[in-house]
């Protein structure tokens, strides 16, 4: 009762002597001062160095398990005020019951934060991040996260532990579906959108989380694709292309980071001293905190890296991470260290200033029960709206590979058979890091969503064999399906648990017996069209599927509402605008392989692809299956005029590029143009091509528009092993609807 007492008046002490309303926050990044400052100063006054430790421990609750099982007695750490923040606790209840824990039961009652993987949706489940990223619409994407931090924070969640910006460049790697591909530039474009959609322009209000940048850096150039493997990288690939997206989350304010697993050029990226001090908070002026992903303190030991959790709690502390996530490091040494003189105390008094100043700007010092909100989360949750949104989303990210003779889209007067393991899937179809959302029966499966468009009469439907296993027992009544039909729509690709984290695969072909059956029926209807219906969480070799397909529709997984989008794209109700925003090669054998790639000093001349001694191989050629950039739409379109405002310019002018787009098919649509420019020679070597900018833009059939990009010296800088400059010289430029072309313009910068 007397403990319950004090720690009232301690904790209404410091919101009634300090007391402004909680307002606007700036950005992490801009934040040096902050309305919250004289605040967390008088709270820290009070707190004694294990409270102030306390605010830099993590731990997981009982929900989804997202790492090694760790046992842990939070309740018991929370009332022992040893515990700043939980993940995986995502309901209503389970908030409230551990906040009243942390508020009521520990001296000065400071709240806890509840964090979450919110990665591409928390009920109302979008796209995977990939599929996201195809539909290179900002708007969407930060349209998307609004509505994820929306639901989450109904049910008292504060934080997500999103955007993942990792770039990755190897489809091996299981959570490439998780990141936005292969592009710096798209990348960081999509970084930004996820911060404003997650942050909001105010975090004081209840709808508005912590987005969290991750993970910091080259998680996505793990060596052979194996999940958390080794990575090493130079300067070059380092600052030019895995680098950009995080700072660019960072300048659209995002306030939290998280480390990476991976180790970079020998030193774990948990405790490197280089990105945190160095490039995050000296270059960056980054004034977030930092978490550590889980246990990775503790990893620090397997790493090779420290000689035991305390050395490792030691040396993350050093390198300038704030919180521990499920290490229980510095809950267990950090004030022996500090004791034993070997951690300073400033470095926790640091740590802690940080993470209290984001309980600050979330306003959980006026209440540390505001967003835990029942009625809002009736509300919320699954809005018919959110729903139609995620439709839209799952239209706008379906990629149209290929589209042989006008095979889609599908006329409403013919029959089809539905046949493929992946045809009434609701599971699977959330793809990973499905979050809070439904897979027992919520989402709409493509089964479903063609029932909008066709009569059941007109449709047969047939699993014919499972997404894994050696299982051909159902081929022949997909076969007879086939028969009976107009056309034949098969819906194939993964399991979602194929992709994600610790998901990688060494064959990126479809699994299970999926080509063989596409096959069989090729084979029982050489006349019929066959559209392949694509879920996965990474590029796949599709080699095989190309040549037996008629129309290929890569619609990633599609999430809760992805049938009814997959639909509304095979029906012609959204023409397709996606394009790729990553490579798809011919070949494992070709990874990595993406469009930005240097020029060798053999580049394969393209009169002779297979010249001896050049840079090629003997059995594929160098080019992809699809190419970064790549997507088809129902109509067609045609890029002219292109047009450059001057053939020099100076370092402080502005180049104007523009062409003309034309709709010259039969249906109206989108199309992103994609601008790319070429620096020809360098103080080190520059990519054969580099995306710097693109634009979605409607187009009604036989309609003409102009684009125009805007250019200046500071988008052609690089880093160049010893600064970012921009160097002069002639570089050439394009204006296309994809990376595939070769160059025609150029302009000289001087
Ligand atoms: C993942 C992170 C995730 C964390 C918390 C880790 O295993 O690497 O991306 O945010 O778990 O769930």
């Amino acid at each position: 009762m007397n403990k319950m007492l004090n720690k009232t008046i301690l904790f209404l002490l410091v919101i009634t002597v300090f007391s402004c309303k909680t307002e606007s926050n700036s950005s992490a990044k801009t934040s040096n001062d902050t309305p919250f400052d004289a605040k967390v100063d008088s709270l820290m006054n009070l707190m004694t160095l294990q409270e102030k430790i306390g605010q830099t421990v993590m731990y997981s609750g009982s929900g989804t398990i997202t790492g090694p099982t760790v046992n842990t007695n939070f309740r018991t750490y929370i009332k022992e005020a040893n515990v700043g923040a939980m993940l995986n606790v995502y309901s209503t209840k389970a908030t409230r019951d551990l906040q009243k824990l942390a508020v009521e039961e520990t001296r000065l009652g400071i709240p806890l934060l509840f964090g979450y993987d919110v990665i591409h949706g928390f009920k109302t489940i979008f796209p995977i991040n990939l599929g996201l990223a195809a539909s290179w619409d900002l708007e969407d994407i930060e349209k998307g996260s609004r509505i994820a931090a929306e639901e989450a924070s109904a049910v008292g969640i504060h934080w997500t532990f999103a955007p993942m910006v990792d770039i990755s460049r190897d489809p091996r790697w299981g959570r490439i579906s998780e990141g936005a591909g292969e592009d710096v530039y798209l990348g960081s474009e999509i970084a930004k959108a996820y911060v404003k959609g997650f942050q909001g322009d105010d975090l004081s209000k209840t709808n508005t989380i912590l987005a969290c940048a991750k993970h910091f850096v080259g998680y996505g150039a793990a060596q052979a694709g194996r999940d958390y493997h080794t990575v090493n990288m130079g300067m070059d690939e380092l600052r030019n292309v895995y680098l950009p997206p995080f700072e660019a989350a960072v300048d659209a304010g995002v306030e939290t980071f998280m480390t990476a697993f991976n180790e970079l050029n020998g030193v774990p990226a948990t405790a490197n001293k280089f990105l945190y001090r160095d490039i995050l908070r000296d270059e960056w002026g980054f004034n977030g905190f930092v978490v550590t992903d889980y246990t990775a303190i503790n990893e620090l030991v397997e790493h090779g890296f420290a000689e035991n959790e305390k050395h490792a709690t030691e040396l993350a502390i050093k390198a300038g991470i704030d919180q521990d996530m499920m290490s229980s490091a510095n809950r267990l040494y950090l004030e022996e260290l500090v004791n034993e003189g070997k951690v300073d105390e400033a470095l926790i008094n640091d740590a802690c200033r940080r993470i209290l100043l984001a309980k600050f700007k979330l306003g959980l010092f006026d209440d540390p029960y505001r967003y835990i909100d029942e009625q809002r989360e009736k509300d919320v949750i699954y809005k018919p709206e959110f729903l139609e949104a995620a439709r839209k989303s799952a239209a706008m990210c379906s990629v149209l590979l290929k589209n042989n003779d006008k095979t889609l889209p599908l006329d409403k007067n013919q029959t089809i058979a539905l046949i493929g393991p992946l045809v009434k899937d609701k599971e699977n179809i959330l793809g990973n890091w499905g979050a809070a959302g439904d897979r027992t029966g919520k989402a709409i499966s493509v089964y479903e969503g063609v029932q909008e468009y066709l009569a059941d009469s007109k449709v047969a439907f047939a699993k014919g064999c499972e997404i894994e296993g050696d299982d051909t027992s159902g081929f022949t009544k997909a076969i007879n399906a086939a028969k009976t039909a107009d056309k034949v729509v098969m819906v194939m690709g993964e399991d979602y648990d194929m992709s994600g984290e610790a998901a990688s695969r060494t064959n990126i072909k479809l699994p299970g017996k999926q080509t063989d059956l596409i096959k069989a029926i090729r084979k029982a209807v050489p006349k019929k069209q066959i559209v392949l219906v694509l879920m996965n969480g990474r590029p796949l070799d599709l080699s095989e599927e190309d040549t037996l397909a008629d129309a290929i529709l890569e619609t990633w997984f599609p999430g809760t509402s992805g049938g009814y989008g997959v639909a509304d794209v095979l029906f012609g109700a959204y023409n397709p605008s996606a394009k790729l925003p990553v490579t798809f090669p011919r070949t494992l054998g070709q990874v990595p392989i993406y469009y930005n790639m240097k020029n060798t000093g053999r580049p394969i001349p393209d009169h002779d692809p297979h010249e001896d001694y050049k840079s090629h191989y003997l059995d594929a050629p160098n080019t992809p299956l699809y190419p970064f950039g790549h997507g088809l739409s129902y109509t067609t379109f045609e890029y002219s005029d292109v047009e450059l405002s001057s053939e020099t310019i100076g370092f402080s002018d502005t180049l104007t590029a523009t062409a003309t787009i034309t709709n010259t098919g039969d249906y109206d649509g989108y199309e992103i143009a994609q601008l790319y420019v070429h620096d020809k020679v360098g103080s080190i070597t520059r990519p054969v091509k580099e995306l710097k900018g693109f634009q979605k833009i409607f187009l009604k059939k036989g309609e003409s528009k102009t684009v125009s990009f805007k250019l200046t010296a500071k988008d052609l800088e690089f880093y160049n092993l010893e600064e970012f400059r921009v160097e002069p010289g002639e570089f050439e430029i394009a204006i296309k609807g994809t990376s595939d072309f070769d160059f025609e313009h150029s302009f000289t910068l001087e």
